[in-house]
């Protein structure tokens, strides 16, 4: 058996393209033994639907439940854009980060020196800039209870969405914060509404008592409309920033765009570690299937390779393989090679090319 099982899901459009490169850098760590990985396939989101009217078959939930790492590609488009809402492509997902506990979303969004001027803020603004969004991922508004859509009867309809917090979730996700800011700037942001919401009141009572354990770390509260802005003002101030489950997604977003492209944007879902220190997780680029290019061979495979890194560093402790595959995306953009999404207008290579300039910087 080998050491570590991956199970991949690609997903729809071009999560399929860009996994496959994922797949030869796999293949290859195999054949040098850098590693020694299991692979599984499996469907997800509207594949998953065309073939078992399901956004995940029962079957390849239990493979992501049983594996070391679940690499995730993305899920969606128009094609399915008229399921029913409880098969959305979506509901895959959402579905897999529920039922694996995956409760820690790390997005780190850090500007490679080479495309400072791809990002839609001026250089000066970006140049070496290295945030981490700490996003919950398996509470609030997500997946809170009542969810619904009521008919009054008077030709009016009633929605709710409910957003939910217990002391335990919030404890456990500034605590991941905390302890990611103590290997790196020394800094945390806690962004909620506490001005507006309950649940903010609580989130940042809970995580003021969190920072009181961690004296050699920073501590800010920051309301999130005013993280947003301060993202796009100044986004250099930020080191770790944690944040709930649907602020979380808005504010990765926005980091993201910070650095050039989403294009480029890794992120690794983790769950609490078990009594071996092992913990379920699952790795997915920040870019969604992105329909209008997709099956184009002109995605750009960063994302998916860099949550790849994440896996090897989160999941298999193979910190040196992730830190040089990470110089290994670095030196490829340093070269010059753009996919069509960093290129700025100008020369761009496809996808299965800039994943083997990738894997030759790796081999070098
Ligand atoms: C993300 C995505 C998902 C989310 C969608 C696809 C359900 O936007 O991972 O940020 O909203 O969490
Ligand atoms: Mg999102």
């Amino acid at each position: 058996m080998a050491t570590h099982s991956l199970f991949l899901l690609p997903g729809d459009g071009i999560g399929v393209e860009v996994m496959g490169e994922v797949e030869k850098l796999v293949a290859w760590l195999n054949k040098e033994g850098k590693g020694d990985f299991s692979i599984d396939r499996g469907l997800v989101g509207g594949s998953a639907y065309d073939k078992h009217g399901a956004a995940i078959s029962e079957d390849d939930m239990r493979k992501a439940l049983a594996a070391d790492a679940v690499i995730f590609g993305a899920v969606g488009g128009p094609k399915w854009d008229k399921v029913p809402y409880e098969v959305r492509p979506e509901a895959g997902l959402l579905r897999l980060r529920k039922d694996l506990q995956l409760f820690a979303n790390l997005r780190p969004a850090i500007c490679y020196p080479a495309l400072a001027e791809a990002s839609s803020l001026k250089r000066e603004l970006v140049e070496g800039l290295d945030i981490l969004i700490v996003r919950e991922l398996t509470g609030g508004v997500y997946f809170g209870e009542p969810k619904e859509i009521t008919d009054l009867g008077n030709g009016q309809k009633r929605a709710v969405d409910t957003q939910v917090y217990e002391t335990y979730e919030i404890d456990r996700i500034v605590r991941v914060a905390f302890d990611l800011a103590r290997t790196r700037g020394k800094k945390v942001h806690s962004a909620d509404k506490k001005n507006v919401m309950k649940s903010g009141v609580l989130w940042d009572e809970v995580a003021q008592s969190v920072a009181r354990d961690y004296s050699d770390v920073a501590f800010h509260h920051i309301l999130a409309d005013n993280a947003a802005m301060q993202l796009v003002r100044n986004p250099k101030q930020f080191d770790v920033m944690v944040t709930d489950n649907l602020f979380g997604d808005i504010l990765s977003d926005a980091a993201a765009m910070l650095t050039g492209s989403l294009g480029m944007l890794p992120s690794a879902s983790l769950g609490a570690p078990d009594a071996n220190g092992r913990r379920k997780a699952l790795y997915e680029p920040v870019h969604g299937s992105a329909p209008d290019i997709a099956g184009k061979g002109v995605a750009n495979p960063i994302a998916m390779l860099a949550s790849f890194a994440m896996a090897l560093r989160y999941s298999f402790g193979l910190i040196e393989l992730a830190n040089k595959l990470e110089a290994s995306i670095a030196a490829v953009l340093d070269d010059g090679l753009r996919t069509g999404d960093i290129a700025q207008g100008g020369k761009s290579v496809g996808t299965e090319e800039m994943g083997a300039a990738v894997l030759k910087k790796l081999a070098a």
